[in-house]
């Protein structure tokens, strides 16, 4: 009997010298988690959102595309973290489009084979210039304002440029000053 009381009152103490150090690994397991949760709020901020969302304030955000050289005619290449395309039509000229259906928002991916980007929601089709080919998307795909300087891309995703039609000043070559920056056609 006085052994059983003897080893209950072991592990009380125990029991007693160990809270504190049970308190502090909690501590430190919710500061760990914490900490990992603020990293990952950062992390969508800076580079998820689109960066024409944060920078929209100053006018403009030229996402850098690269060299000029990088692209092949008749490519069209995605940018995911600008949300948005660059095509290089066969002419050699550049036009930028928003990544998102102008039917009802869908993310739209492009089909190499088909040479089409065509909407997983409800089928409609846009070709390389990004004009409707099927619908029900009402209008092309909102494009975006493309710079070249010093043979370097940049794409001004912090306005997106509504259109109802293709418009050949709207592509942008190498050998050229002008940045297509035409308005609503
Ligand atoms: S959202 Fe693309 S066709 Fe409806």
């Amino acid at each position: 009997m006085k052994q059983r009381q003897k080893e209950g009152a072991l592990r009380a103490e125990s029991k007693i010298r160990h809270r504190p150090r049970r308190s502090f690994l909690k501590f430190i397991w919710t500061s760990l988690g914490l900490v990992a949760l603020a990293e990952v709020i950062f992390l969508y901020f800076s580079f998820l959102l689109p960066p024409g969302k944060n920078q929209k304030k100053q006018g403009t955000a030229m996402f850098p595309a690269g060299a000029v050289g990088n692209y092949r005619p008749g490519s069209v290449t995605a940018f995911t973290r600008g949300f948005f395309y660059l095509a290089c039509q066969e002419d050699g000229g550049f036009l930028a489009y928003s990544s998102r259906c102008t039917h009802l928002g869908c993310t739209l991916p492009w089909n190499e084979n088909e040479k089409l980007f065509i909407c997983p929601c409800h089928a409609s089709s846009f070709d390389i210039r990004g004009l409707v080919v099927s619908a029900p998307a009402p209008r092309p795909l909102d494009r975006y304002r493309v710079k070249i300087e010093n043979g370097m891309i940049y794409v001004d995703t912090s306005r997106k440029i509504k259109r109802k039609e293709f418009h050949p000043g709207d592509v942008v070559y190498a050998d050229q000053v002008k940045t297509g920056d035409g308005e609503q056609s």
